[in-house]
C-alpha cells in the first residue's frame, strides 16, 4: 500500500511560528507530529509514503534525510543512537512532492498521481496536521482492515462534532452497514451551514480511497472556497462505487493551531 500526507500548507494559524518551522515540525513528545504520521501510515501497512509538500518548507525533507555525521555525533550514546537506527529506517519510505500552487486539499493529493499510476489498491491519505490519538487500533489500520472486509473498498475516517462546527468540516451522509461505527455513505458534503449539513459525522483527516480518485480529482472544478476539494471527489467516487466511513476510537487533534496544539500535548502526555 501506498500513503500520501498532504503537507504543503503555509500553516497561517500558526503564524508566525510557522514562518521558520513547519507545524508538521513541531513536537509531540520527543517526536515531531510528520513522525508519528509516518509511522501510523507504515504500521497499517504502507510501503512507501509521500509527503506532499512546498518549496518552501524544506525542513520537512531535511528531518528525514539520513545524514551520517549523526551516527558519529551519538556513537556514545546508545539511546539516542537506537532513535537514529529506527528515524532512518522510516525515512527510507518517505519522498517528497512539491506542490508548486496552493489549489486546495484536492489538488494537493493529485501532486501524488505520477507516482501511483499503476495502483490498483486503495490509497491510505493522512492530514499532515491531524494526529489521532488514544484509540485502541489506529485509525489507519483499522480503516484498512474494514475496507478488507468490503472488496477493498474505500473507506474514510469519520469523528462526530457538534452542530455549530460542521461548517469547519466535510460532513457525511449514510447508513449504518452491520456495525454502529461503519457507516454506507450516500453523500458529502465540504463545510455545510448547521442548517443545511446533512448529519453530525465529519471528515477527520483519515482517507482510504480508490485510486479512481485520481482521474476524478484530474477533472474537478473548483469547490468550497474556491478550491479543488477533496471531499468534492470522494463525492463524485460514491456515485460510482461504495465509499465506506468509519467513526474511529481515539481523539482527532488538529496541531495547525496553538489551541490545538496545546490540547494534543494534553492528550499525548496522558497517554
Ligand atoms: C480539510 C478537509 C475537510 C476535513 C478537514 C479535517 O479541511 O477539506 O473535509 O473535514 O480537513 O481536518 P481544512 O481543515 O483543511 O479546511
Amino acid at each position: 500500500m501506498k500513503a500520501i500526507i498532504p503537507a504543503a500548507g503555509y500553516g497561517t494559524r500558526f503564524f508566525p511560528v510557522s514562518k521558520a518551522v513547519p507545524k508538521e515540525l513541531l513536537p509531540v513528545g520527543d517526536r515531531p507530529a510528520i513522525h508519528l504520521i509516518v509511522e501510523e501510515a507504515i504500521e497499517a501497512g504502507a510501503e512507501e509514503v509521500i509527503v506532499i509538500t512546498s518549496p518552501d518548507k524544506q525542513l520537512l525533507a531535511e528531518y528525514f534525510r539520513n545524514d551520517p555525521v549523526w551516527h558519529t555525533r551519538l556513537a556514545k550514546k546508545k539511546g539516542a543512537l537506537a532513535k537514529l537506527h529506527h528515524l532512518e529506517e522510516i525515512s527510507g519510505r518517505v519522498i517528497f512532492v512539491d506542490q508548486h500552487e496552493q489549489l486546495g486539499l484536492g489538488h494537493a493529493v493529485l501532486q501524488a498521481a505520477p507516482l501511483l499510476e499503476d495502483e490498483t489498491e486503495p490509497v491510505l491519505i493522512l492530514l499532515g496536521d491531524a494526529l489521532v490519538l488514544g484509540g485502541e487500533v489506529a485509525a489507519s489500520t483499522a480503516m484498512l482492515e474494514i475496507s478488507k472486509e468490503r472488496n477493498n473498498a474505500s473507506v474514510i475516517g469519520l469523528e462526530l462534532v457538534p452542530p455549530e462546527k460542521v461548517s469547519s468540516y466535510g460532513i457525511a451522509a449514510g447508513k449504518p452497514d452491520g456495525s454502529k461505527d461503519i457507516y454506507r455513505l450516500s453523500d458529502l458534503v465540504e463545510k455545510p451551514s448547521m442548517e443545511k449539513t446533512p448529519s453530525d459525522m465529519a471528515v477527520a483527516g483519515r482517507y482510504l480511497l480508490s485510486p479512481r480518485i485520481f482521474t476524478l480529482l484530474s477533472t474537478l472544478e473548483p469547490g468550497h472556497g474556491g478550491e479543488i476539494q477533496l471531499t468534492d471527489a470522494i463525492a463524485a467516487l460514491l456515485r460510482e462505487e461504495a465509499v465506506y466511513g468509519y467513526l474511529f476510537t481515539g481523539t482527532r487533534c488538529d496541531i495547525g493551531n496553538p489551541e490545538g496544539y496545546l490540547k494534543t500535548l494534553r492528550l499525548a502526555n496522558r497517554s
